[in-house]
């Protein structure tokens, strides 16, 4: 029975890659710290981990610690594969696949798919198309760098390493940067793990065009891409997720320009062994710009949206690289999947939800957030209260059922 050792099981990834690999018949030995499982492990998660596998504790705000930790335990376990399920983790995952002759990626190029400062740099020097960045250490850096790279507003303003887009606020002037700036590094640990973060604030370009996310395999080497997908974000000041939808409608061209850019992509920051998410905007003109690669599966369950549309198992071919296995990469579905996240009108006290009614294309509707518990003011990915997922024959009947959902339901805090 192969062994896998997965760091990190919170958050919707983790599940996924705990069933794809009970599913292939291996062991599993979860790492994480005993506070996050004491706090963020839900009951059926810590069931899923008794039955499948076991549990190791370990601190991973020291990266060095718990690499020499894990490759001892990994030894001594007779190890096959390594996986992360949090992003964070990834670089460590590299490093320690590569420290135990197991598949993964490039362990010197991995900050590159976490670290978007660092990632800019990769981008530019593999001539990716992607949104011209500056790295400031303070305010005053940071209109030096932008003056001097020719950049104007409005622009992006994010920490270098946070996601769900905390921190990330686009920007019209010199005084509105100056509040992002600060918002934006007050991210200097990532929780719940204390990981110390690069304090350097990213300053882009801002991108204009339709948005959208794919998923690319490497395999030895060998990166294929899959199939892009809508992903549907706020305007404003704010950039909050509030929907995906498997696959997005395009032609034929648009789909082969979106491939292309996603391996270009994973090439150039060492993507050789593993999966990759790749975030990505398609301009009128027909080209496209790279906002972010992650060298992890997808979260906000697009893994059972890429399930339930296709047949694809990310998760699962994300376990069989890691344990060395020949993943399938054919669709054997072809229908599409959405799902759609609800969102309070502000922050407060969740009074109600109503108005979610029955519609055929709704497959699953669950609440996140019990009435009576607090909500945050819309602006990043932890405002959720909820989530529909649909399911149809094609993307624009999910997309219609789906605007019906949401112009129908309401959300009511005090
Ligand atoms: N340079 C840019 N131009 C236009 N829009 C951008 C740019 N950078 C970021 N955005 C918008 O803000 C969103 C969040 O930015 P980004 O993906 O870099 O942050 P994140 O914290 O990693 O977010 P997440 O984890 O939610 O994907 C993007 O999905 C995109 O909609
Ligand atoms: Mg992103």
């Amino acid at each position: 029975m192969p062994k896998l050792l997965l760091l990190e099981a919170m958050g919707n990834t983790g599940e996924y890659i705990l069933d794809a690999a009970r599913h292939l018949n291996a062991e599993i030995i979860v790492v994480t710290h005993e506070d996050v499982h004491e706090d963020w492990y839900s009951p059926t998660l810590k069931a899923k981990i008794a039955e499948y596998g076991k549990l190791v504790f370990a601190d991973f705000s020291d990266s060095e610690g718990a690499l020499r930790q894990l490759k001892e335990l990994a030894r001594a376990e007779g190890v096959d594969g390594v996986v992360a399920g949090w992003e964070f983790l990834t670089p460590l995952v590299a490093r320690l696949a590569a420290d135990l002759g197991l598949p993964g990626n490039d362990p010197t190029r991995s900050l590159s798919c976490r670290n978007k400062r660092i990632m800019a740099r990769a981008f530019t020097e593999h001539g990716i198309p992607a949104p011209r960045t500056v790295a400031a250490r303070d305010l005053g850096e940071a209109y030096t760098l932008v003056r001097s790279a020719g950049l104007t507003y409005p622009v992006v303003v994010k920490p270098s390493e946070q996601s769900g887009s905390w921190g990330v606020s686009v920007v019209s002037d010199d005084e509105e940067l100056a509040d992002a700036f600060v918002v934006a590094q007050s991210h200097i640990f990532q929780m719940p793990h204390g990981i110390p973060l690069d304090p350097h604030v990213i300053i882009q370009e801002y991108v204009g065009g339709t948005e959208f996310s794919i998923e690319t395999v490497a395999v030895r080497g060998a990166v294929t891409p899959l199939f892009p997908y809508d992903k549907f974000t706020t305007g404003g000041a704010k950039r909050a997720e509030y929907g995906h939808t498997v696959p997005a409608e395009l032609d034929a061209a648009q789909v082969a320009v979106l491939q292309e850019a996603a391996v270009a992509a994973a090439r150039a920051v060492g993507i050789t062994n593993g999966v990759a998410h790749t975030e990505l905007k398609l301009l009128p003109d027909g080209t496209t710009r790279i906002i972010e690669l992650g060298a992890r599966l997808p979260g906000d369950h697009v893994v059972a949206l890429m399930r339930q549309a296709r047949g694809i198992d990310e998760a699962r071919i994300y376990v069989q690289i890691a344990l060395g296995q020949e993943p399938v990469l054919t669709p054997t579905a072809d229908t599409a999947a959405g799902i759609r996240f609800l969102t309070p009108p502000r922050g407060g006290t969740l009074r109600s939800v109503t108005g979610l009614g029955d519609c055929d294309a709704v497959a699953l509707s669950k609440m996140t957030v019990p009435p009576g518990g607090r909500v945050r003011a819309p602006g990043d990915n932890d405002s959720r209260v909820g989530y529909v997922i649909l399911h149809a024959d094609t993307a624009a009947e999910v997309n219609a059922a789906a605007a019906q959902v949401l112009a129908n339901v309401s959300i009511e805090v005090v």
